[in-house]
């Protein structure tokens, strides 16, 4: 679709954002819709977010994604926070209503939709483990406290950040912090576990987070990081019985989700995913 005097202008708040698959993503899927939108990557000096946020308002956009750095910093610039949002601590996607802008998380309900879609998991009465307590662990973990899943156990290099997880995490649900020589017992009696942090990511591919011999056949092993899209924790898993499951998916339904709050619309999912994972080989 060309742009034209009435094309409505989303885009990427980020820092850096040259390596963003995002707007191949949302121009992809508008392309698809037939609508009148356009996505742009403007990387954002941490200065001037603020400038940023006026700037959505003074040029009439229609919202925007938030990635890193720049999550937290946008949430006092905002008219409103999202409920889930507010619990996580962190804004990925600004709508622009009128010009009240609404801060969202699409991150962790992106994580269960491709979660349950791809494993088919029955997320209730789950007892989880999560590896590490940072921002991709809070809008994983308050995600998953939604679904009803049973108890939220917490491993972490540096304890003090899971202690803090996991006392605002009782509030409610069961949330207990695993000491680092307890890991094994956690793991054994756990559905689903979860590495949040960037270990394993590219270029640090043959690293992994959990060791294999904690893994076990009823375990399905979630892994945030989508490059690679198996990460050697997958593999580990996958040779020991265990189902896995790629950060990959994650991505393709934050950014369906946050399609969805600025349209209106169902997202073409299926599109959003075969245009990156083309573009991703
Ligand atoms: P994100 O938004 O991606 O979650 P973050 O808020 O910086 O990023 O959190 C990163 C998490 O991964 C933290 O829990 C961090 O552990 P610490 O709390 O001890 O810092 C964890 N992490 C990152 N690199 C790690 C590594 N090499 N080994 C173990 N944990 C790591």
């Amino acid at each position: 679709m060309m742009i034209t005097s009435t094309t409505k202008l989303v885009g990427l708040l980020g820092h850096p954002v040259g390596h963003s698959f995002s707007p191949l993503m949302h121009n992809a899927a508008f392309a698809e819709k037939g609508l009148p939108f356009a996505y742009a990557a403007f990387d954002v000096d941490p200065a001037r977010i603020g400038e940023a946020i006026a700037g959505i308002r003074a040029l009439g956009l229609r919202g925007v994604n938030v990635t890193i750095p720049h999550k937290v910093a946008v949430m006092p610039y905002l008219d409103e926070i999202d409920p889930l949002a507010a619990q996580i601590g962190a804004v990925n996607t600004i709508v622009n209503e009128q010009d009240k802008l609404i801060g969202y998380n699409t991150d962790g309900p992106g994580y269960v939709r491709s979660l349950t879609e791809e494993t088919g998991i029955n997320l209730q009465g789950q007892t989880v483990t999560i590896v590490g307590a940072g921002g991709a662990a809070r809008a994983v973990a308050f995600s998953l406290a939604k679904q009803q899943v049973k108890e939220i156990r917490l491993i972490n290099r540096s304890r003090a950040k899971a202690e803090e997880l996991a006392e605002q995490l009782s509030a409610i649900l069961p949330a207990v912090v695993v000491e680092a020589e307890q890991s094994k017992e956690a793991i054994a009696n756990s559905g689903l576990l979860i590495n949040t942090t960037s270990v394993g990511m590219y270029p640090n591919v043959a690293d992994t987070p959990i060791a294999a011999e904690w893994l076990h056949r009823d375990l399905i092993v979630s892994d945030l990081i989508y490059n690679p899209f198996k990460t050697r924790l997958l593999a580990l898993a996958e040779e020991n019985g265990a189902t896995a499951h790629s950060g990959f998916g994650m991505f393709i339904n934050q950014g369906a989700l946050a399609f969805e709050l600025w349209t209106g619309l169902d997202a073409p999912a299926e599109l959003m995913r075969k245009t990156v994972l083309d573009a991703l080989r």
